[in-house]
């Protein structure tokens, strides 16, 4: 995973903290493991130092020869170690051993070095460290002998791995520790930013008031405040469009109501018959355009309002009752029968009830106008887990692949014989999102017919101001 493309600003920024530490952490190791290597040499030679002076304290010699003092008890002591072999060996200036083990390697280059020196070398296959160190015998100071000391590496390495781990585990506890330190802190003086984005996702697409930002830190007061400029240009778009719409609509009914006088007027004149189905065909061609822009205004009207203020509880019941009874004169001529089924307890929303009324009109209406002569349409409206209003009608139902985009504006199932505008569902859909209520289309029992179901939440208790009214079946 690419952290450092990554677009969050959480993994940003512990990719740029962490990185950095887990570097000096690397830088810091390194260090450690110098520094264990250096201290750990410094004290296995001062051990081999002392070995070589305990050889150098047994060195004995006469006028015919020189010899080192050393009874078994006294080798025992030398080599005495754990974990490491130990050789030594006396030459003389000119290479020949005068005692020890012939294991070790002869100096190469005549040794005239008054420090001690030391080095690495192979013995037996293993490694080992040798101090070379030069020793004058006493009384004969003219007479100098070269004492090495050797010994395996076994305690050098154990010394040095725990230098190394006695800083090492200490240092990776820290830098844990500072790691979710940093992750933490991170999270913390981020949630004001998912706070914002919390607000801003809970909002419905209709609220366009500004961003709060009084508690907002300042390095994100820029971002808000673009926010709200966004937010206020989309306001102001807004508004401007919903009067557009009306306006727009308005002015179509106007003269259209004017038109429709002068065609009635007309067609009672006396004259060519032709005349008469002209002005029929003008006249209905009138109808349909004042249907739309009636259409156009209630959506117009329809488009949620910021803020509920004018919501109050409203027992549907009432609404259904009312709105089925209007639409008795256009079931009636077509022999249909039209049923209100109300629920047993009032069914109480909370909502503006002209747009409540508006929205039960459509679906009837629809009901009433793509139902067969003859038909049956229910209107019913249930107070169970939520509230609900549901119209059914027994007339050709809407194919299962178009009950999403009968809800688009203007859309109609294509072979819809029955004039209209499209525009009824869109303005249900939306009086239903403002009343945070939910539409669904499905079949009827059987699987005939059409059945809308408007689901509301239930209104807050105590709002409700006894306006209403409950009625039952008309
Ligand atoms: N109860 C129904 N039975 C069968 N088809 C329906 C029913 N309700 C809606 N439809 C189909 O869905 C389409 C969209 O309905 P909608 O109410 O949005 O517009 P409309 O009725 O055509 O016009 P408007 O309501 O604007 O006068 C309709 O044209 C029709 O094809
Ligand atoms: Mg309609």
């Amino acid at each position: 995973m690419n952290f450092v493309r990554d677009t969050s600003l959480r993994s940003q920024l512990l990719c740029w903290l962490l990185l950095p530490l887990g570097g000096i952490w690397i830088l810091t190791a390194c260090g450690a493991y110098f520094l264990a290597e250096h201290f750990a040499n410094n004290t296995f030679d001062r051990e081999l130092l002392n070995s070589a002076d305990s050889v150098i304290a047994r060195l004995r010699s006469d006028p015919v020869k020189i010899w080192v003092d050393m009874p078994p008890a006294a080798q025992a002591i030398l080599r005495h170690n754990n974990r490491d072999k130990i050789y030594y060996q006396v030459l003389k200036p000119d290479g020949t051993r005068i005692s020890g083990d012939a294991v070790l390697p002869k100096p190469v280059r005549h040794f005239d070095s008054p420090v001690p020196s030391f080095r690495y070398a192979k013995l037996n296959g293993q490694d080992v460290r040798i101090v070379r160190v030069k020793a004058n015998l006493e009384g004969h100071e003219d007479q100098m002998v070269l004492v090495q000391v050797a010994m395996t590496l076994n305690a050098l390495h154990e010394m040095t791995q725990q230098i190394l781990l006695s800083i090492l585990v200490p240092q990776i506890f820290m830098i844990c520790l500072g790691a979710l330190c940093v992750s933490y802190g991170i999270k913390r003086g981020l949630i004001p930013l998912s706070k914002l984005e919390k607000a801003l996702s809970a909002r419905s697409q209709f609220d366009l008031t500004p961003v709060e930002s009084s508690e907002t830190p300042s390095e994100m007061k820029p971002v808000v405040s673009a926010i709200n400029v966004l937010l206020d240009k989309l306001r102001n778009d807004l508004d401007q469009q919903q009067r557009f719409v009306a306006n727009a609509a308005h002015q179509f009914r106007t003269p259209l109501a004017g038109l429709k006088t002068y065609i009635y007027a007309a067609k009672r004149l006396p004259g060519d018959p032709r005349m008469t189905e002209m002005l029929e065909k003008i006249e209905s061609g009138v109808d349909r355009l004042t249907h739309l822009a009636n259409k156009l205004l209630t959506l117009a009207k329809a488009e949620p309002q910021i803020g509920n203020a004018n919501h109050q509880a409203v027992d549907l019941n009432f609404v259904a009752s009312e709105m089925t009874a209007d639409f008795v004169s256009e079931a009636l001529p077509k022999g249909m029968e039209l049923t209100f089924i109300s629920s047993e307890k009032p069914a109480l929303v909370f909502g503006e009830l002209t747009d409540l009324a508006e929205l039960t009109s459509n679906l009837i209406e629809n009901a009433v106008i793509y139902t067969q002569s003859g038909g049956n349409v229910t209107v019913r409206v249930s107070n169970g887990d939520a509230v609900r209003l549901m119209v059914q009608d027994n007339g050709p139902g809407i194919p299962a692949e178009e009950r999403e985009k009968v809800f688009e504006r203007f859309y109609r199932v294509l072979g819809t014989a029955a004039p209209g505008s499209g525009l009824g569902l869109p303005i249900v859909k939306e009086i239903a999102t403002a009343h945070k209520a939910t539409v669904e289309i499905s079949d009827c029992p059987g699987g005939k017919g059409t059945t809308v179901t408007v689901t509301f939440p239930c209104a807050p208790k105590g709002n409700f101001n006894g306006k209403s009214k409950t009625n039952t079946d008309s």
